[in-house]
C-alpha cells in the first residue's frame, strides 16, 4: 500500500475507534435545576470542608443534575452566561463527569451529559489516592489555556470558581467532596480526547456523606 493510503486507512480506523468508544452509552438527560433546595448560604460556608470518605450509593438524578448545574450550569439563557464567572466571559472551562459506566461532557446549554468514553476511568483520576476511585461520581474541571496570553492566563483561576461552587453545593446538600490536583493527566487527556491546549486542572470526587 502507498504511504498516503496507509495514513488514510489508519486515520479513518482511528476515527471510527474513537467514535465507537462511547457507543454503548446514551446521553443522560438531566432534570431542571431545583431552585428551592439547598438550605442557607451561610450554613453552606460554615460546613464547607474537604471530605475523603463517600457513601457508595449512586447519586439520584435530581442531585446529579443540580450538582453539575451549580458547578458550571447556564443560569442566564438570554446571554448564555454561567453559574461560575470566567475572565472576559471566555467560558474556557469544560466540566466532565466520570461514573462507573463512563465519562461524559456536561453540555451546559442543553443541560445534558454527552457520552465521551465508555468504561470506568475513576482509578485514573484517583492516582495514588484510592478513596477517590470509590466516589460514585468524579467531576473533572478542564481548562483551555489557548484563549489567554501566557503572561495573563486565567484558566486556573476560573477553574477555582467551579471548584468552590461544587464545594458549596455539597456542603449545603449532605454531600462530600474534595478538590484534587492529583490525577493521571496524560491518561485523562487521552480518555477525554482533549485538544493539546486543553488541560485537566482539578477533579472532585462526590458522594453522599457516609
Ligand atoms: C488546588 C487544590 C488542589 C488540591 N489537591 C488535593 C489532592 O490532590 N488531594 C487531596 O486529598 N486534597 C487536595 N486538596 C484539598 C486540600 O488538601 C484541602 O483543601 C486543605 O487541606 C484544606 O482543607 P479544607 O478544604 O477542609 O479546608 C487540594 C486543594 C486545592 C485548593
Amino acid at each position: 500500500m502507498r504511504p498516503i493510503a496507509v495514513f488514510l486507512t489508519c486515520f479513518f480506523s482511528g476515527m471510527m475507534l474513537a467514535g465507537c468508544q462511547a457507543q454503548g452509552l446514551k446521553p443522560i438527560e438531566l432534570l431542571e435545576p431545583t431552585a428551592e433546595r439547598g438550605g442557607n448560604l451561610m450554613q453552606a460556608f460554615q460546613q464547607r470542608e474537604s471530605l475523603r470518605v463517600y457513601s457508595d450509593q449512586e447519586l439520584a438524578l435530581q442531585d446529579l443534575s443540580d450538582l453539575v448545574w451549580a458547578a458550571n450550569g447556564q443560569n442566564r439563557a438570554e446571554t448564555g452566561k454561567l453559574t461560575a464567572p470566567t475572565a472576559q466571559n471566555k467560558q474556557e472551562i469544560t466540566l466532565y463527569v466520570f461514573t462507573p459506566q463512563g465519562a461524559y461532557l456536561y453540555d451546559a446549554k442543553a443541560h445534558v451529559l454527552q457520552p465521551v468514553a465508555e468504561g470506568d476511568f475513576r482509578a485514573d483520576l484517583a492516582g495514588p489516592q484510592d478513596f477517590a476511585a470509590k466516589a460514585p461520581v468524579n467531576l473533572v474541571i478542564v481548562g483551555d489555556f489557548s484563549v489567554f496570553p501566557p503572561e495573563r492566563n486565567w484558566a486556573m483561576t476560573d477553574a477555582g470558581y467551579v471548584s468552590q461552587n461544587i464545594y458549596l453545593f455539597c456542603a449545603g446538600n449532605n454531600m462530600a467532596t474534595v478538590a484534587r490536583g492529583t490525577m493521571d493527566k496524560a491518561k485523562i487527556k487521552e480518555v477525554l480526547k482533549l485538544r493539546p491546549e486543553q488541560e485537566p486542572i482539578l477533579n472532585h470526587p462526590v458522594g453522599y456523606k457516609k
